[in-house]
């Protein structure tokens, strides 16, 4: 099958790239760094030509609420429209759990955006939900952070390896088009502030986290069951501990 990944270069899409190929696959991991980008349409009918199956792991350069929302809604609207010029037979995107109820987040505005271009388009499709990946716990310290302390929410969270997200989204890439949402989520459900202080903790990283109801996660407030999964995820293998435990270059 010839498969285009979108964000091919990308921390999920240089994974799924890698597991894709070794199962047999022409893969062509499709990025600016290559040639190919969404926003401008450069590269991308000549990347899509004979492809089967397109899957979309891009992210946005720019996290500020405009920018987000324009590259979503421009990459989404550009690309679905050369997958019909190509004929393309299944579009796979990866979302985020909760996406629907973030609505006040300027992000997720953008992933919201994202989601309902495909599910508008006429391309059978597999939209992937995925719970926080534990390679983004730094960047969610970061965000909380006002000088020694980081405040975050206490929210429960489900996170998952980014190694277990890439073998599932392999698994779907290949699989039948759901035409709707599946959810993935790692083993454990633990709440946001004490997995973030564990994380600092076991990084030697001095700051203190002060648990906060009301501490904005990228602009939005968080109920208890905000980010969490519904009652049937796939579930990845690795917890935070065994995640933790990897090489350094495999975290
Ligand atoms: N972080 C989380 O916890 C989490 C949880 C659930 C879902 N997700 C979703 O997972 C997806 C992938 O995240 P990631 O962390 O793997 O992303 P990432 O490492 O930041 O990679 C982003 C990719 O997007 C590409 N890209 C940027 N602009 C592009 C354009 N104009 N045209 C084509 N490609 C472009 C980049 O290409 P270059 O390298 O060439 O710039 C790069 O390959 C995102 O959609 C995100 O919403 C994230």
């Amino acid at each position: 099958m010839k498969i285009v990944v979108i964000g091919g270069s990308g921390l999920i899409g240089s994974k799924v790239v890698s597991k894709l190929r070794e199962a047999g696959h022409e893969v062509v991991a499709a990025s600016p760094a290559s040639g190919v980008n969404t926003i401008t349409g450069e590269g991308l009918a000549e990347a899509l030509k004979g492809a089967q199956v397109v899957l979309d792991v891009a992210n946005s350069p720019s996290f500020e609420d405009k920018a987000v929302l324009e590259f979503f809604e421009t990459s989404g609207r550009n690309l679905l429209a050369a997958e019909a010029v190509a004929g393309v037979k299944h579009h796979v995107a990866l979302s985020v759990v909760g996406t629907d109820r973030l609505s006040e987040s300027g992000y997720f505005r953008g992933k919201i955006a994202q989601e309902k271009l495909i599910r508008e388009s006429k391309i059978p499709y597999t939209i992937v939900h995925s719970t926080q990946f534990f390679e983004f716990l730094g960047g969610i310290a970061q965000s909380g952070t006002d000088g020694d302390t980081v405040r975050l929410s206490p929210a429960f969270v489900q996170p998952i390896a980014s190694d277990d997200v890439a073998t599932a989204v392999a698994d779907y890439t290949l699989g039948k088009p759901v035409n709707g949402v599946v959810e993935i989520a790692g083993p454990e459900r633990v709440r946001l502030s004490d997995l973030v202080q564990r994380f600092l903790a076991k990084t030697s990283d001095p700051r203190k986290v002060v648990q906060d109801v009301h501490a904005r996660y990228f602009g939005a407030e968080l109920k208890d069951e905000t980010l969490v999964p519904g009652p049937n995820p796939r579930i990845g293998a690795l917890g935070f501990e065994a995640w933790f435990a990897l090489p350094k270059p495999a975290r």
